[in-house]
């Protein structure tokens, strides 16, 4: 039995005052869930956030990490700095991460690697893009990125991974995939899992949907059967849009 897992990746928004007030609204209306409800703020949130989630259900997420411990690497944040804030979460390799910060399959697995070996787990990202959708390779790039984030990756750390199915084209664009079409390619990832790790891990972990959740598709993306959660962009900047997502 999965517990479902609902996180909000805030992306580059919100300041310390406008994250209080979000929390302040969002803790009392979530109460009664039984979800699993993480929050991955910016950076310059995250000790706020660790501070005044605590006693609630929420854990608190980074949305991206290095994968040294420490050294001269201006602007990088360690995983050492994440565990010292007590960070459940990191979102790795976002495909904004992937676009626009140039990162590889090859570092989206050290970050992996590395999260895992500091009890921090990894919301690790993958999907295609609209091309790659038109030209029928979904599952190909699809499987691609799963194989490439896991390589290396123990059956017993396996399982800790969260797996984000995010279809690029429908990150911020109001488009989402069909929940049958979003169910068909997470079951295929569910199938690469057992593949690398067997059936019972591949049960285990969970597999989120993320691309333009809103609150009026979760409840319909929630009941599909092989998709334990989703990955909230913009709909988790308001408290009552995320908690009506939470709450589905
Ligand atoms: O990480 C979240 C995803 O990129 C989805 O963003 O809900 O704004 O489409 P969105």
């Amino acid at each position: 039995m999965r517990v479902p897992i609902i996180a909000a990746n805030w992306k580059m928004h919100m300041t310390v005052s406008e994250a209080k007030e979000f929390v302040e609204e969002f803790k009392g209306k979530i109460e009664g869930t039984d979800v699993e409800v993480v929050i991955c703020p910016p950076f310059t949130l995250l000790n706020t956030l660790k501070e005044i989630t605590n006693g609630t259900k929420i854990k608190i997420g980074a949305q991206n990490m290095h994968w040294e411990e420490k050294g001269a690497f201006t602007g990088e944040i360690s995983p050492i700095m994440l565990k010292d804030l007590n960070i459940d979460y990191c979102i790795i390799g976002h495909s904004e991460r992937r676009q626009y910060f140039s990162e590889t399959d090859e570092i989206v697995n050290k970050k992996v690697k590395s999260a895992l070996a500091h009890d921090i787990k990894p919301i690790l990202c993958v999907g295609e893009t609209l091309d790659e959708r038109k030209a029928e390779k979904t599952e190909e790039v699809v499987k691609k990125q799963v194989l490439a984030a896991f390589k290396d990756v123990d059956r017993e750390l396996a399982k800790e991974i969260v797996i984000a199915y995010e279809p690029i084209w429908a990150i911020g664009t109001g488009l989402t995939a069909s929940p049958e079409d979003a169910n068909k390619v997470i079951a295929f990832i569910r199938e690469t899992i057992k593949e690398l790790y067997g059936e019972d891990i591949s049960e285990e972990i969970r597999i989120q949907y993320g691309g333009s959740v809103k609150p009026n598709n979760v409840e319909d993306i929630m009941n599909m059967e092989d998709i334990d959660g989703a990955l909230v962009g913009g709909a988790s900047l308001k408290a009552e849009s995320f908690a009506q997502i939470v709450n589905f």
